[in-house]
């Protein structure tokens, strides 16, 4: 009697075919909301997946712009612009720490704005403009907060500093043109151009964790930068 009753994984898919079907309608239903993306269609290619080491494997091509180079990647809608970065274009810059979204220090920028790549689909990237920490410097000049965190030593390991940079970037960028933070006072009157205060700059990049506790070294180059009029 026992042995007729099926593990809960077998009687699930026994409802609608083999596990390999399951999988490859798993595939495609992901492949389906990889395709949702601001701006446009993503060329979806292959409508019955190919199988890789025994898993369904649905491929797109995507355009990356990174760092004002255009990329022409084949990818696993799947993959993550972060993986992306690092396992087929080789730029090991942006780092991961947690993939999860909880550390930082995967963080560059897109159009503009800071985001985690670890979180963020490379097939959502499609013809959008990608900054890495890689992309900062103009040939050997270091960008003004790539030269402050090391004339504050802000970074002992290095390991969340990529992410921390990129951060900071975009986040005076954010603070420039009067965005509000949590700690803002009062968000009816935030000025353009505002200067932040220490509470600001530390609410602005607590989405950043330095594991080695570098805090207030991060902070006082943003300071820097923020006095010098960062670009
Ligand atoms: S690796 Fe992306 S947030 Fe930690
Ligand atoms: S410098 Fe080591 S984690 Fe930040």
């Amino acid at each position: 009697m026992l042995d007729e009753i099926k593990p809960p994984e077998e009687q699930c898919l026994s409802v609608d075919g083999s596990r390999r079907d399951f999988l490859k309608k798993s595939a495609v239903a992901g492949a389906g909301v990889a395709a949702i993306k601001l701006g446009g269609a993503v060329p979806l290619v292959a409508s019955e997946p190919a199988i890789e080491g025994g898993i369904p494997v649905e491929k797109l091509t995507v355009k990356l712009n990174i760092n004002g180079k255009e990329h022409t990647l084949p990818v696993d809608t799947r993959t993550s612009l972060l993986d992306a970065l690092r396992e087929q274009l080789e730029m090991t810059g942006s780092k991961k720490g947690c993939d999860h979204g909880q550390c930082g220090a995967c963080t560059v920028i897109i159009d503009g704005r800071r985001q985690l790549s670890c979180l963020t689909l490379a097939a959502m990237c499609d013809d959008r403009k990608v900054t890495t920490i890689e992309g900062l410097a103009e040939g050997d000049k270091l960008h003004p907060m790539q030269a402050a965190f090391i004339e504050r030593d802000g970074m002992q390991c290095g390991y969340c500093t990529p992410g921390q940079i990129c951060s900071a970037v975009a986040m005076l960028e954010e603070a420039r043109n009067g965005e509000a933070s949590f700690v803002t006072e009062n968000i009816n009157a935030i000025p353009r151009g505002q200067k932040l205060s220490k509470s600001e700059i530390q609410e602005r990049m607590s989405g950043n964790i330095c594991r080695c506790g570098a805090y207030p070294n991060i902070v006082a180059a943003i300071e820097d930068v923020q006095a010098g009029g960062a670009k």
